[in-house]
């Protein structure tokens, strides 16, 4: 498994990682606690050792099952990633998603952040986070108070470094400016590339890590996804336009020169995906979900392999075919 820095401020750490959304249920059609917890720990095993989670995951629900999975492992192996500022049980001026169960709301006031890192560190059986990232921008409170925080909680020693997720350019520049940032989480796969332009080249000038988020577009870069596939109510891709028939017919298209190479090669389509992503100028990590050990041990596999420039170049060629989702709109 290859190892990289999570930007300068960071510390090592594998360059795939677990990413925990999904085995919270919430959004995902629910979960299966027991095959979670073999999921992280087959991650671990197969040589992973970045956790990414948040707070309103399965709400704690990710995080109680991420702390459970690490239970008798040795801490100091471990990086573990979660997150802040999303409050099911508060209203703020600021409404993230109106939901059935719970409405969730932003906020990053020095009181909510402190509160909630108490109740994840509970929640993950641990007295410290290696990466602490507010997980989504909050417009009534100051990027430089919410810095102050972080800087804060590092110097107190409860949290290691620290990101931020679903920002634009201007923010970014304007947190780096105020701190020690290490992260910023967006999404980026072969599929979803706006952050090539945008925030990519930003981490590069200020070496900023760029953790990937849904890195194989919530499965579709399996190739295994196609019309037949059904979703329960719950799950965030059922009624999804990324998931009409005629997108997944598209990306079908777009993926076949891949799908031969990784028959050539004997690894899996996602796998060729996940390391031709982590080859984008600019991507550290790819936070990738997965529902049970064989996909978290498929996964991790990725982290290792080494693609040449005639593989690279089929990869990328897909990835210039692309015409983007925007078309099917
Ligand atoms: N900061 C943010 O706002 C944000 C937003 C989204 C995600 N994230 C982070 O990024 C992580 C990954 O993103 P994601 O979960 O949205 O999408 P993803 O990693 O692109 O896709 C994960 C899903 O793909 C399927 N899958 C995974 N490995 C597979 C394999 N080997 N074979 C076949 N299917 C496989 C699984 O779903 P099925 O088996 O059900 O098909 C899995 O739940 C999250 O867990 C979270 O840590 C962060």
């Amino acid at each position: 498994m290859k190892k990289r820095q999570l930007g300068a401020q960071g510390m090592q750490a594998s360059v795939v990682a677990f990413g925990a959304w999904a085995i919270g249920g919430w959004k995902w059609g629910g979960t299966d606690a027991k095959a979670s917890v073999l999921a992280v720990r087959s991650s671990l095993d197969a040589g992973v050792d970045l956790i990414d989670t948040a707070a309103v995951y399965g709400f704690g629900l990710s995080e109680q099952i991420v702390g459970e999975a690490i239970n008798g492992r040795k801490r100091e192996d471990i990086v573990l990633a979660t997150k802040c500022g999303l409050r099911w049980d508060i209203e703020t001026p600021t409404l993230h998603n109106k939901g059935p169960e719970h409405s969730i709301y932003r906020t990053l006031t020095d009181e909510s952040i402190r509160w909630e890192l108490q109740q994840s560190l509970k929640r993950l059986g641990t007295d410290y986070i290696d990466l602490y990232q507010t997980h989504w921008p909050d417009p009534e409170t100051d990027m430089e108070a919410v810095v102050s925080t972080l800087e804060s909680l590092k110097q107190e020693g409860l949290i290691r470094s620290w990101g931020l997720c679903n920002e634009n350019s201007e923010r970014l520049e304007s947190a780096a400016s105020f701190g020690q940032m290490a992260t910023d989480q967006e999404r980026y796969s072969l599929l979803d590339r706006e952050q090539d332009d945008i925030n990519l080249p930003l981490c590069q000038k200020y070496d900023i890590g760029f953790l990937c988020y849904s890195p194989i577009a919530q499965g579709l870069l399996t190739g295994k996804i196609d019309a037949k596939r059904e979703f329960s109510s719950d799950d965030l891709r059922i009624g999804n336009p990324r998931f009409a028939p005629p997108v997944l017919e598209a990306i079908q298209a777009v993926l076949a020169p891949v799908k031969a190479l990784a028959r050539d090669k004997d690894v899996s389509t996602e796998q060729l995906v996940l390391a031709w992503t982590l080859t984008q100028p600019g991507v550290s990590h790819v936070l990738v979900g997965a529902r049970d050990a064989t996909q978290a041990t498929s996964n991790a596999v990725a982290g290792s392999l080494d693609l040449n420039d005639d593989e690279l170049s089929v990869i990328q060629q897909a990835a210039d075919a692309w015409p983007g989702f925007a078309r099917f709109a």
